[in-house]
């Protein structure tokens, strides 16, 4: 069975692409068959992997049905990429509902000779009608936080259109908790949060070394392996395969 995992933020710079960069790295070294998806229009992790021009993209898994098996890429980092481009930002027109994106995208992967153990999302930085697709999609959840007000905000209004809205489709997506990232001391900010949003333990400390691994066009988790940064993204996809193995 193919689990779905939306690492998720609509504030922008919160850690969302670092964070479903490096689970993508920890689950494969934990032997899971992990496929990381860019859904988003700015494509940044498109870039950050160095793929160029691609020419199928997660725009057209989310457009149609039919599986373009070519638009996989096979990364050094051992896990498989689907990539993005601006044209995701068509979606925003709603001229496909939110249930026709998510059944387009889970029946062309259902095409693929091999399924995966996880499919990881790296979902928009804002609260447009992609976004609530790809949080309709996911069976499971991550919310990712800075200390910064905007970022904590985030995570609540995820959680409030998680309960008002993806209810009325089926069953409500698993809440995996919140991650608190670029983490330096002081997170005040992170008591506005209620326990419902299961704040997780280690936070991911601060660190040049992300923007480092980001200029090499690898994970922190290859580029560092065993700074504190990385350490602690371990932990965390350790953790998080437990719990998702204990909801089976
Ligand atoms: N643990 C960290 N320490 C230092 N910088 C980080 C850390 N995590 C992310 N960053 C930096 O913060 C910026 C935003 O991170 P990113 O993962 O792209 O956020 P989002 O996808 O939510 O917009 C990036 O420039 C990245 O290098
Ligand atoms: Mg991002």
């Amino acid at each position: 069975m193919t689990r779905f995992l939306a690492v998720v933020n609509p504030a922008g710079g919160t850690g969302k692409t670092t964070t479903a960069h490096a689970l993508a790295v920890s689950f494969a070294e934990y032997g899971q068959r992990t496929l990381l998806v860019d859904c988003t229009s700015s494509a940044y992790l498109t870039f950050l992997l160095g793929v160029e021009n691609p020419r199928d993209t997660t725009f057209d898994l989310f457009q149609n049905s039919s599986f373009a098996e070519s638009a996989i890429v096979s990364t050094p980092e051992r896990f498989s990429f689907l990539p993005s481009d601006s044209r995701i930002s068509y979606l925003d027109q709603r001229e496909k509902s939110l249930t026709e994106i998510a059944n387009n995208f889970k029946k062309s992967l259902a095409n693929f000779d091999s399924p995966f153990d996880f499919v990881i999302l790296d979902t928009p930085s804002t609260l447009s009608h992609t976004w609530m697709a790809t949080l309709l999609l996911a069976d499971f959840h991550l919310g990712v936080t800075t200390a910064a007000l905007g970022s904590v905000r985030g995570i609540i209004q995820t959680q409030e259109v998680v309960d008002a809205l993806l209810k009325s489709y089926g069953p409500s997506p698993y809440w995996l908790g919140t991650l608190p990232t670029q983490s330096s001391g002081d997170a005040s900010t992170l008591e506005l949060l209620g326990s419902d949003s299961k704040l997780l333990s280690p936070a991911i400390p601060r660190s040049s070394s992300v923007l480092r691994a980001e200029l090499s066009g690898k994970s922190v988790l290859n580029n560092d392996n065993s700074g504190s940064v990385a350490v602690a993204y371990r932990e965390l996809a350790y953790f998080l395969l437990e719990d998702i193995s204990s909801k089976n």
